[in-house]
């Protein structure tokens, strides 16, 4: 394990087909009154809205409800949230949703009582709180970010054409989440596999990464082989507990920073995708989808001996009387084939991406320098020029 490190991860957890039955003990821990954050309705159709205000009632809290949290969410409702949260002094916001509801309330929590322009100081300029931050809890109903054991908050500013994420510190990670497999039965095809492909890629953005012997490397293989399979089976049948529990527990260690422990991690995918998103709006793992075939073909050159360890330990790739270059290739055309098995988008202009928006979409793409190679700005044109191609 290279480096020197700490790691803790303040977020309780409580899993399972009667997590909920929790929600009520965790709330008693907080002050009376609760914003309830959510997104556009799907809660109240499945009924995991009647769950969560039964508990809030059992629990004696006030209500301020703050619905309409869209996906990947905007500064604008950032800056509606922080209204309702501070006129109403909330002691507690509680995220009913995906990665953007959860985002979207970790970032409320820290901006309602920030007197600059949250968008400027904790987007923009990266600063970190030092004004009061509300406490946030989570009930989970879209598997994929990670979001409800991390401290990541993705806003999207539309007139300027960024969507930043911004990684808090433990004191903004959610205090609990509640997270029940049959609250994402509900989920959508098309977001439960992009949410499939986000797991994958946040498991990749780390992996891809350095040249040791990483304990971290064989916890993401094992959660990569895990997702895979209960992918397969997800897509056939959404209701399968088994497989929809295993994903949502796999996203949830995919993504609340033990695997990047000793790794300096990529995250070039993500970059990349979320240029595309503050262009087109599209869907977040559907960004990264279309995205990542070409990547990783464009610097398996510069970490072959990882992308063969990937096809070998991850896809069962295997390397008899075959150069190293052809098992890594071996590996990636494994991948595609699961990813078109799994209906995943392979071409970005599938989500809207246009020829005149590529300058646009590299200008927006912040390069990182952790991965096997650091891009430069024609490279990421070419990586997406190379989606076009898919189908
Ligand atoms: O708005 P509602 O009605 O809730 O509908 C949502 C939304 O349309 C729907 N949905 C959620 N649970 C459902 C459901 N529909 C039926 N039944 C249910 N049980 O699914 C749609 C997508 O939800 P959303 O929260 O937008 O998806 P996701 O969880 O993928 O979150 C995406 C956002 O998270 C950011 C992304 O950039 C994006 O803004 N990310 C956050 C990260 C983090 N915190 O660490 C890391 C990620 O890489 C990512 O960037
Ligand atoms: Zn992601």
């Amino acid at each position: 394990m290279l480096g020197n490190f700490s790691y803790s991860n303040p977020t309780k957890l409580h899993f399972g087909d009667e997590a909920i039955s929790f929600l009520t003990e965790e709330l008693k821990n907080f002050g009376s009154k609760v914003m309830l954050s959510y997104g556009g309705g799907s809660i109240k159709q499945n009924g995991i809205y009647d769950d969560v205000i039964n508990a809030l009632k059992a629990a004696g809290k006030t209500v301020f409800e703050d619905p309409g949290v869209m996906s990947n969410p905007t500064v604008e409702k950032l800056y509606e949230g922080c209204k309702i949260a501070r006129e109403n002094d909330v002691d507690l916001i509680l995220a009913v949703g995906g990665g953007s509801t959860i985002d979207y309330a970790k970032g409320v929590s820290v901006s309602a009582w920030c007197n600059d322009d949250p968008w400027k100081k904790y987007y923009l300029e990266m600063q970190d709180p030092d004004n009061k931050i509300i406490p946030v809890g989570c009930v989970l109903t879209m598997v994929g970010t990670g979001s409800e054991m991390n401290g990541g908050s993705v806003i999207t500013n539309h007139k300027e054409k960024l969507k930043i994420g911004h990684v808090f510190s433990d004191n903004v990670m959610p205090k609990f989440a509640i997270l029940n497999p049959k609250y994402t039965f509900t989920v959508p095809k098309y977001q439960m596999v992009s949410g499939i492909f986000d797991i994958m890629s946040h498991i990749m953005e780390q992996y891809f990464s350095g040249e040791d012997d990483n304990t971290s490397d064989y916890i993401a293989e094992a959660l990569m082989k895990s997702l895979i399979h209960s992918s397969l089976i997800a897509v056939l049948n959404p209701e399968d507990y088994e497989a929809r529990s295993n994903i949502m527990w796999t996203a949830t260690w995919a993504l609340n920073t033990l695997i990047s422990k000793g790794k300096s991690t990529d995250w070039e995918v993500h970059m990349i995708g979320q240029a595309i998103g503050a262009y087109t709006n599209a869907t977040h793992g559907m960004t990264l989808s279309a995205v990542s075939l070409p990547y990783y073909h464009h610097i398996l050159p510069y970490g072959t001996a990882k992308f063969k360890r990937f096809a070998q330990n991850v896809w069962g790739v295997c390397s008899d009387e075959k150069t190293d270059e052809q098992v890594a290739l071996e590996g990636l055309d494994a991948m595609e084939n699961w990813m078109k098995e799994i209906g995943l988008v392979l071409n970005a202009r599938d989500l809207g991406v246009t020829d005149d928006m590529l300058d646009g979409i590299a200008d927006a793409t912040f390069i990182l320098d952790g991965g096997y190679k650091v891009l430069n700005r024609e490279e990421i044109i070419d990586v997406i020029k190379e989606s076009f191609k898919k189908n």
